[in-house]
């Protein structure tokens, strides 16, 4: 359909979200930096695709280092890890990806270091190939949770956009098309950045699967008149004891859904599970800029670049306070199940999975 993020010829082309729907370009980066700041500014966002971003901007970043030897080109990455690092707080993934490099090239002190640029390449395109093989076992495991003529919400964006593959939230919505059930979904607008109005529903649009789209506040209205059947929800960083991590209102959402009685589902690809962090009140939360709740769309201008895209209408009185809290801890006592792409586990029995002789199938919903 589309590619949110692609290495070719040594370059990094990356999907530009913030200019999504109204137009569909790509931005080449040629430096780590230039990853980085798709990063930091939203260009690409989603817990798994800042992850592949990040990966592919370490390998931008090898090509450009004079080492001649092992422990030099590390010293060489250490900025690179930095940069990546320190854009966006929440998504467990950037940590993820960078602490996957670091295991891949310390198994890899003996090879040429001219090599290793060539082989950080390989590896960033295996992440990206191997979550998109994780979106489709996440469909697969969620799909058996929604029944023909199902109404789901779903918030924020956790689809293709949001990852290498289908999506991980949307994942066993297409899945459940495939296998012939009639679903709806409903798509929280997600102010202030808007993922849901501009993203979600674009994608599902594409997709063919009927989507409706909401103001973040008639959540819970549509499941007090029994319009919501099951919410799937993605996640930037679920820990040990379950507690989720996800955009702003995932946690409203979910007090609604066990108010009323619905189910209420994440997906969470093995990526975005922090096993070291034992509950979700340690989960950094990343706060953003005063102008995308000041302003309508205006958070989506970058001045000399997106201006042309996106107007910026203000909507609050100048001068006035502004919290901007961008992700929020669901408790697991909220959520149903967690489905990986091992399969669907109760919240309390995903510690487990760090078990090596764990038995999937006892566990499995
Ligand atoms: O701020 P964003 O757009 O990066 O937030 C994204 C989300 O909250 C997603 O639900 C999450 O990253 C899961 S994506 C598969």
């Amino acid at each position: 359909m589309f590619k949110t993020i692609e290495w070719r010829n040594g370059r990094v082309f990356i999907l530009d979200q913030r200019r999504l729907p109204l137009e569909v370009s790509y931005i080449e980066c040629t430096d780590y930096g230039m990853v980085a700041a798709c990063i930091r500014d939203m260009n690409i966002r989603g817990a798994p695709a800042i992850g592949i971003a990040a990966a592919m901007g370490i390998a931008l970043g090898a090509g450009g280092i004079k080492a001649g030897s092992f422990d030099e080109f590390m010293r060489g990455l250490r900025p690179v890890f930095d940069a990546l690092l320190k854009t966006r707080p929440t998504a467990v993934n950037i940590k993820w990806a960078v602490e996957r490099i670091e295991r891949f090239l310390n198994e890899r002190r003996g090879e040429p270091v001219d090599s290793l640029p060539g082989l950080l390449a390989d590896e960033a395109q295996k992440i990206l190939n191997e979550d998109i093989e994780v979106n489709r076992a996440i469909g697969k495991w969620g799909a058996r949770f929604i029944k023909d003529g199902m109404n789901i919400l779903t918030h924020c964006n956790a689809g293709a956009l949001a990852t290498g593959g289908i999506g991980t939230a949307t994942a066993p919505m297409l899945a459940a098309k495939e296998e012939g059930k009639r679903i709806h979904v409903f798509s929280d607008e997600t102010r202030p950045f808007l993922q849901g109005a501009r993203l979600t529903s674009w994608e599902l649009m594409q997709e063919g699967i009927p989507v409706t789209l909401i103001t973040d506040s008639s959540a819970g209205a549509l499941m007090q008149r029994g319009e919501i059947d099951l919410v799937i929800v993605g996640t930037d960083r679920t820990v040990r004891n379950g507690d989720v991590a996800n955009k702003i209102g995932t946690y409203s959402v979910a007090v609604l859904a066990k108010e009323n009685g619905i189910p209420f589902y994440v997906a969470a690809p093995l990526s975005s599970i922090d096993f070291t962090i034992p509950d979700g009140g340690m989960i950094p939360i990343e706060e953003r800029t005063a102008e995308e709740v000041t302003t309508i769309t205006g958070g989506l201008s970058t001045p000399g670049c997106n201006d042309k895209v996106w107007g910026s209408i203000c909507v609050a009185p100048e001068g006035v306070g502004v919290r901007n809290i961008a992700f929020d801890v669901t408790p697991a006592k909220y959520v149903t199940a967690i489905i990986t792409e091992l399969g669907a586990f109760r919240p309390r029995d995903l510690k487990r999975l760090m078990d090596k002789d764990v038995n999937l199938d006892e566990l499995r919903l």
